[in-house]
């Protein structure tokens, strides 16, 4: 461990010394895994007298400096989770990152690494895969999992429900297995605002009832109810379940963004293939909802607001236990027009767009009462549509042929 000092000021070699101090509870942590709750508690005693020296001036990054804590990302080169990376590593975690690739490239690694400066270790695995995910606990001392990896097309889902079941169930009920058999009891998993179903009313709160339409939302509200058993087993456990509203955006460099394969199902890729030319035309899904302009309202967030809920999110569960789920979304609605017009703003050019009939299963309005996120990890989105909408036309404009 080299900590350098660059100042002159005595608070600062007092901290460097308790920097020191905590470097060597975390050799100990490596060495005596089954202490290490007490001594990560010990860690967090450690840290609370540095703020009360900084006054919270430097906060983020000397709390998070002294955990230095190696985080397992699953589905870590995928859209929400290769910028979740970056946002990690920003924030002085180290990070594994496993993958099958079944909807990612390799190359996201490169990019993750180019914007950061760090290097990270990648495992192309697969979650279902027991011997393979037990290995990398076995290489790697992991102290929470951020859990994205899943299939997430809900059309392909109810023609697939079995590859969909046996992927995100069966994957996340091996990667629990392999977590306990370690003594990990950290976990950030990817929800969905899919589990508040059709029949609640927005702003969506977290303790209304859960239900979903297809066989992916099923995924999602069945592997928050298992997250919730594993927390009444195990008391030491510590979940917390985020609730996505609508991801778009990409991040500032525009190396990483949104790639799907094939034609896209969601309403910003497909606005960015018909503005670089690649498909001809929007459908628009209705114009005769009750809604202001007729079409739908959609909580739309920027990916990097997302990234930085999951660093709150790793922080929290750092500190507590239990289940907690929380909706990260701006709190404010955008209907389908609206993000066209961004789109519109951002490319300089008309998005040719015609009026379609509803899509089967598409409600009128959605969008978050964020304000759980808010209470709990001090987090709230900051970008607004227009800024999104730049940076996914950023992405598109440096990406013709997506992230190769
Ligand atoms: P994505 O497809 O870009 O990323 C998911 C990653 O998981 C991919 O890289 C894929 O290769 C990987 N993966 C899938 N199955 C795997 C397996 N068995 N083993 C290892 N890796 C596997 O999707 P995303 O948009 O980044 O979504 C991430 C998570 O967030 C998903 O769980 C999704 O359901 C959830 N979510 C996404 C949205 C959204 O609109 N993007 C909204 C709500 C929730
Ligand atoms: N839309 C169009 N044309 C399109 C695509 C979408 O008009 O080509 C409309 C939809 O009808 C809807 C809005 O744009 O009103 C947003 O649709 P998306 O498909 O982008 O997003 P959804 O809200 O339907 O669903 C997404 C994910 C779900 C997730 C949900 C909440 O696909 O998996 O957000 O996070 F559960």
């Amino acid at each position: 461990c080299v900590i350098s000092i660059q100042s002159d000021e005595k608070s600062d070699c007092a901290i460097c010394a308790l920097d020191l101090i905590s470097a060597s509870l975390r050799i100990y942590i490596i060495i005596l895994n089954k202490y290490s709750t007490f001594l990560l508690n010990l860690q967090l005693h450690l840290a609370k007298i540095k703020k009360i020296y900084y006054n919270n001036k430097y906060r983020n990054i000397y709390e998070r400096t002294y955990i230095m804590s190696r985080i397992l990302v699953t589905g870590g080169t995928g859209f929400i989770g290769s910028h979740t990376c970056v946002e990690l590593l920003k924030n002085n975690f180290e990070i594994v990152v496993m993958d099958n690739l079944s909807n990612s490239k390799r190359a996201a690694v490169d990019r993750i690494e180019k914007i950061s400066g760090k290097k990270i270790t990648f495992y192309k695995t697969d979650m279902c895969d027991y011997d393979g995910v037990t290995q990398i606990f076995k290489e790697n001392s992991i102290d929470a999992v951020v859990h994205f990896a899943g299939l997430k097309a809900v059309g392909e889902s109810v023609k697939m429900p079995l590859e969909y079941y046996t992927n995100n169930i069966h994957g996340t009920l091996v990667l629990l297995r392999v977590m306990r058999e370690n003594g990990c009891k950290r976990i950030v998993f990817s929800s969905s605002a899919t589990v508040y179903g059709m029949n609640n009313v927005a702003p969506y709160t977290e303790d209304m009832p859960t239900s979903a339409t297809n066989p992916y939302g099923y995924t999602k509200v069945m592997i928050e109810q298992i997250l919730k058993d594993c927390c009444v087993a195990d008391a030491e456990m510590s979940v917390v379940a985020l609730r996505y509203f609508n991801p778009i955006g990409a991040h500032k460099s525009g190396l990483i963004g949104e790639d799907p394969n094939g034609i896209p199902n969601n309403l910003v890729p497909y606005i960015a293939q018909v503005a670089a030319g690649k498909l001809e035309q929007l459908s628009v899904y209705g114009n005769d909802y009750d809604t202001p302009d007729g079409t739908g309202v959609r909580d739309y967030i920027h990916v990097e607001d997302l990234a930085s809920g999951h660093v709150c999110a790793i922080d929290y569960a750092m500190k507590n236990k239990g289940f907690e789920a929380v909706n990260l979304g701006t709190g404010k609605g955008s209907s389908v027009l609206e993000v066209v017009a961004a789109y519109e703003k951002a490319c300089g050019k008309p998005i040719n767009k015609r009026i379609a009939p509803r899509r089967s299963g598409d409600i009128a309005t959605c969008f978050a009462d964020a304000s759980k996120a808010k209470k709990l990890f001090g987090w709230e989105a900051k970008a607004d549509i227009d800024e999104m909408c730049a940076d996914s036309w950023n992405f598109t404009k440096l990406n013709p042929n997506g992230i190769n």
